[in-house]
């Protein structure tokens, strides 16, 4: 695949006063008057330019805010960026995760190729570790752009950026760098995963999905990728995969990556499985979904392309725990030989569900992934997904919903979602839930009551997922930016990838 835009970030010691990037990215708290150190430096060098914008108040510090001033100076930054990052002691890995994004999307738009973030600097509660590992994510995030089918009009815009990590402390560089490794790892994942996710309906259906997979597994030594096809399916009797794929012309597939670290894995680690959603296009099938907005629908694979994604960053990191990328993908549209209401399908675990509404196909496909995962003993599965409407009414598009049958589990991938700022929120799906969804001529149904939509389909999908540790994340409205903010452009956000890649180098450290 070809980068849309080329992001390297790296950390360098420097002498602020002489560094000669295109910009310099400074770190301003909203509730601190006066300047810092480092800020009062380079307004002396800049005759006072900073001290004017900050006391004329046109810059107030809050989060997701910058404002440019030029120094005019002879040597030194020909530019500095103030970043706002909101309160002192409100300041963490996430602040400085947005402020560096916010500054990478404007030096993006502004072509300045060359930058230099010493947010760190101000931001002293951070580890430096973890604090480059967030700018690095941040500035791969911000930088990102989606236009690779927009041509000749976007033929001038800036298609590589080059950040450092600038700090003056030779044991801060050190430890920064630590920490960027991680950072442009995920980075790049998460870059790929929004590209992947992005691509619309004519272009990745199942196959081209499949195939892409394959490609990106090619690349990667610790993966193995095996497809099922339809004929595999057929034969392996995935009746959830074959149902919900049986309308389009694009056949479904069932995408299975394995990661093997190099090297060894900790005495009694377990046997992970991320199972992710890939329907390519969601119009509902017969139960077909109003117009409005369906074509956001293109993004209904986004679970699938999280747990895609993941696998790339975990293989580039060599995260020393075996791991299963699951990723079940059809296309759910209207044909003679869909499913239709009413339909009992057999799932690959023997269960048969009732068809009441084509359009709660997530959980079929799901439910054959998360069988075969279970089939494997794996011991954890957590399966992602734009599973249901009602998580976006209950969460809107703050938090992913989180429902799982473990304790610790639910307080692993709370942790994980703190440290990597992909924030869920913890909803239920217990056996009240599961008693809605089953049916009086089928071992289940495949949509509950009116009320608690999420729930019911979380307490379907537990009940595949046989002994093992199980955790589901509904990213319905977690999936896209619909429109652009000051730190992310619009489209694809590729939920999940830091949330999930946080969550297996924890289990992997036994943390
Ligand atoms: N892909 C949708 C869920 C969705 C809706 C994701 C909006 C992102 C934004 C899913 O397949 C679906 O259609 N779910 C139905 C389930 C219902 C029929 C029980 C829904 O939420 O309406
Ligand atoms: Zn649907
Ligand atoms: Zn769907």
């Amino acid at each position: 695949m070809k980068d849309i835009i080329k992001v390297t970030v790296s950390a360098k010691q420097v002498d602020f006063g002489r560094d000669s990037a295109d910009a310099l990215a400074v770190g301003i708290f909203s509730d601190v008057s006066g300047m810092d150190k480092l800020v009062r430096m380079l307004d002396k060098a800049a005759g006072g330019a900073m001290a004017r914008v900050l006391t004329a108040g046109d810059f107030k510090g809050d989060t997701g805010s910058c404002e440019v001033v030029y120094t005019g100076a002879k040597s030194g930054p020909k530019r500095i960026l103030l970043v706002g990052l909101g309160k002192k002691k409100e300041v963490d890995a996430d602040v400085l995760r947005k402020a560096a994004s916010v500054v990478a999307r404007r030096a993006v738009a502004a072509k300045v190729g060359k930058l230099t973030l010493a947010l760190q600097k101000a931001a002293t509660r951070v580890k430096p570790e973890v604090a480059g590992r967030a700018m690095a994510e941040g500035a791969y995030f911000g930088a990102y752009r989606y236009d690779e089918f927009v041509t000749g009009r976007e033929n001038g815009r800036l298609r590589k950026l080059a950040v450092y990590v600038g700090d003056d402390s030779a044991d801060a560089v050190t430890a920064l760098r630590k920490g960027i490794s991680v950072g442009v790892a995920v980075g790049e994942a998460q870059s790929y995963g929004r590209t992947i996710a992005n691509r619309p309906g004519n272009v990745i259906n199942p196959p081209t999905l499949a195939a892409e997979a394959r490609k990106m597994a090619a690349a990667h030594k610790s993966l193995k990728c095996t497809i099922l096809d339809k004929k595999q399916l057929t034969a392996k009797k995935m009746g959830g995969i074959l149902a919900v794929g049986s309308a389009s012309a694009s056949d479904p597939r069932f995408i299975i990556l394995k990661h093997t670290p190099n090297g060894r894995v900790r005495k009694g680690a377990p046997k992970v499985a991320i199972v992710g959603k890939a329907i390519t296009f969601d119009a509902g099938g017969i139960s077909i979904k109003p117009s409005a907005d369906m074509d956001q629908m293109k993004l209904d694979k986004s679970g699938g392309v999280a747990v895609l994604a993941t696998m790339k960053a975990i293989s580039e990191l060599n995260v020393p725990l075996n791991i299963y990328g699951l990723i079940p993908s059809a296309e759910n549209v209207l044909g003679g030989s869909g499913y239709r209401p009413g339909d009992i399908v057999t799932t690959y675990s023997g269960k048969t569900v009732e068809i009441l509404n084509t359009d709660a196909e997530g959980r079929m496909i799901l439910s054959d992934g998360i069988a075969y995962a279970a089939e494997q003993k794996c011991d954890i599965i957590v399966d992602i997904a734009t599973l249901t409407g009602a998580c976006m009414v209950a969460l809107g598009s703050h938090k992913a919903g989180l429902m799982s049958n473990d304790d610790g589990l639910l307080d692993d991938l709370k942790k994980a979602a703190e440290e990597s700022g992909e924030k869920v929120w913890h909803l239920p799906s217990g056996d009240e839930y599961a008693d809605e969804m089953k049916s009086k001529i089928a071992d289940l149904k495949n949509i509950g009551g009116r009320w608690g939509g999420a729930s019911t389909a979380a307490a379907f999908l537990r009940q595949f997922a046989g002994d093992a540790r199980w955790a589901h994340l509904d990213i319905a409205g977690m999936d896209l930016f619909a429109k652009a903010t000051s730190f992310a452009a619009e489209g694809s956000t590729a939920f999940g990838v830091r949330l999930l890649t946080t969550f297996l180098m924890n289990v992997a450290a036994g943390k």
